[in-house]
């Protein structure tokens, strides 16, 4: 017995033994709702595992604002974390101002540009060298739908918008909200992009929000898309303003609500509260958006230290992140898809087949479009220019389609 006992406890400490070079890596993300959570605590394991220690520097608040604003503040001060959650155009901002460190040796040593496409690998790559690491694609147009509240209510889960307004007609009357929502800036700007979407299409969509096209921005179709934007107040509560996007999700799982407008973050906290989609939700794509994919792909990007052991500790959390088991295990609680193009996906749910095929398919079809509301496609001052115009709008309810239109190309220009 003893010695069973002594062999174990061996066994144990040969698993946990420090690689030659432990250090610690602190770690800066926004991931603190429940299915959040579940997966970065997968990244925490597995760098534990291998001897690392973790320090978690988590700021709350979705979207990830808040997060920026206490980074900021840290690395002006020139104690920046190993790693933080910075994507999309904010990784060239960081690299120009020379805030980070290369991670090209990993990248080769573990064949990045072979599994990874390079319509990914571009946004992690600051003058060509690698700065950050992928760790999924979240879709962010779908659509979360109560198929009970549906039925209670004689309604149809809606393919257009204009089913979405008969559809949310049915559901006020029979006493639940239509569309659970979350009045914070990034969450208005994510219905109003997927609106967007539908009402202008993926052409004028990326002349609007990539391009930033003054004659899109300010034109005729801007104004429908302001119109219907205003309609869809109509059919939220008016317990909205500020409540967070997983409050609202929880609205949807428990039936009170609906319909969620919001990027598939929102089924891992489906997957945490142990619903099964298709059976106590359904994911549809948003309104009118059916083979568009908007893109939000989440990354680490990694911050220059002195240290060896840090140094060390960076690199191993680089592999980490692009490993298969982990990339597998994070994105079945995150609800976004793996970045591996090589990935087994026969554990994941019917969403996220949906997900990787109209990823696929819509790389080829020019549908792929970076999403404006989660940094993917411009600049953080032109998101910030967007993001007020379209919060500011959506909180009046007197406010004019086509003024707000205009309003948004000349916002976007002082931002330029
Ligand atoms: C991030 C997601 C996150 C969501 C809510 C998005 O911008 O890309 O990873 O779950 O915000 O916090």
């Amino acid at each position: 017995m003893k010695l069973k006992q002594t062999l174990l406890t061996l066994s144990v400490m040969a698993a946990t033994v420090a690689p030659a070079f432990a250090g610690e890596v602190e770690v800066l993300h926004w991931w603190t709702s429940g299915g959040e959570a579940k997966s970065v605590a997968a990244l925490k394991g597995m760098l534990e595992e291998q001897g690392h220690s973790w320090k978690d520097f988590a700021v709350a608040g979705g979207g990830g604002e808040s997060a920026m604003t206490v980074l900021k503040t840290r690395a002006v001060s020139g104690n920046p974390p190993s790693a933080a959650q910075i994507k999309g155009h904010d990784i060239q901002e960081w690299g120009g101002l020379g805030f980070l460190t290369t991670l090209d040796d990993v990248a080769a040593e573990e064949k990045w540009d072979d599994n990874v496409p390079s319509m990914v690998t571009d946004i992690m790559k600051f003058n060509g060298e690698y700065v950050a690491v992928p760790v999924n694609v979240h879709r962010v147009n779908w659509l979360w739908a109560n198929p009970a509240v549906f039925e209670k209510s004689g309604a149809q889960v809606p393919t257009t918008l204009d089913e979405f307004f008969v559809a949310a007609e049915k559901i006020k009357a029979a006493g639940f909200i239509p569309l659970a929502h979350g009045g914070q800036a990034w969450q208005d700007a994510t219905v109003f992009e997927a609106i967007a979407l539908d009402v202008l299409g993926s052409e004028d969509y990326v002349k609007a929000f990539v391009d930033l096209d003054m004659d899109v921005l300010g034109g005729e179709k801007m104004v429908e898309v302001f119109a219907k934007f205003q309609k869809v107040h109509d059919y939220i509560d008016s317990n909205s303003p500020g409540r967070d996007w997983n409050v609202a999700t929880s609205m949807v799982i428990n039936g009170e609500a609906a319909m969620q407008i919001m990027g598939d973050w929102a089924k891992g906290e489906f997957t945490a509260a142990g619903k099964m989609p298709g059976k106590d939700y359904v994911c549809v794509p948003a309104p009118g958006t059916a083979g568009q994919f908007t893109h939000n792909v989440d990354s680490f990007a990694f911050f220059e230290l002195d240290d060896k052991e840090s140094q060390m500790a960076q690199k191993a959390l680089a592999a980490t992140i692009l490993d298969k088991d982990f990339q597998e295990v994070f994105n079945l609680n995150k609800g976004s898809i793996p970045v591996r193009l090589d990935m087994d996906m026969s554990k994941f749910d019917q969403c996220a087949l949906d997900s990787m095929a109209t990823f696929k398919e819509s790389a080829t079809t020019g549908d792929l479009v970076p999403s404006m509301a989660h940094g993917m496609s411009t600049t953080s001052y032109a998101q910030g220019a967007i993001y007020d115009v379209v919060t500011n709008f959506f909180n009046d309810s007197s406010a004019d389609p086509k003024e707000a239109a205009s309003k948004l190309a000349k916002a976007v220009k002082a931002a330029m």
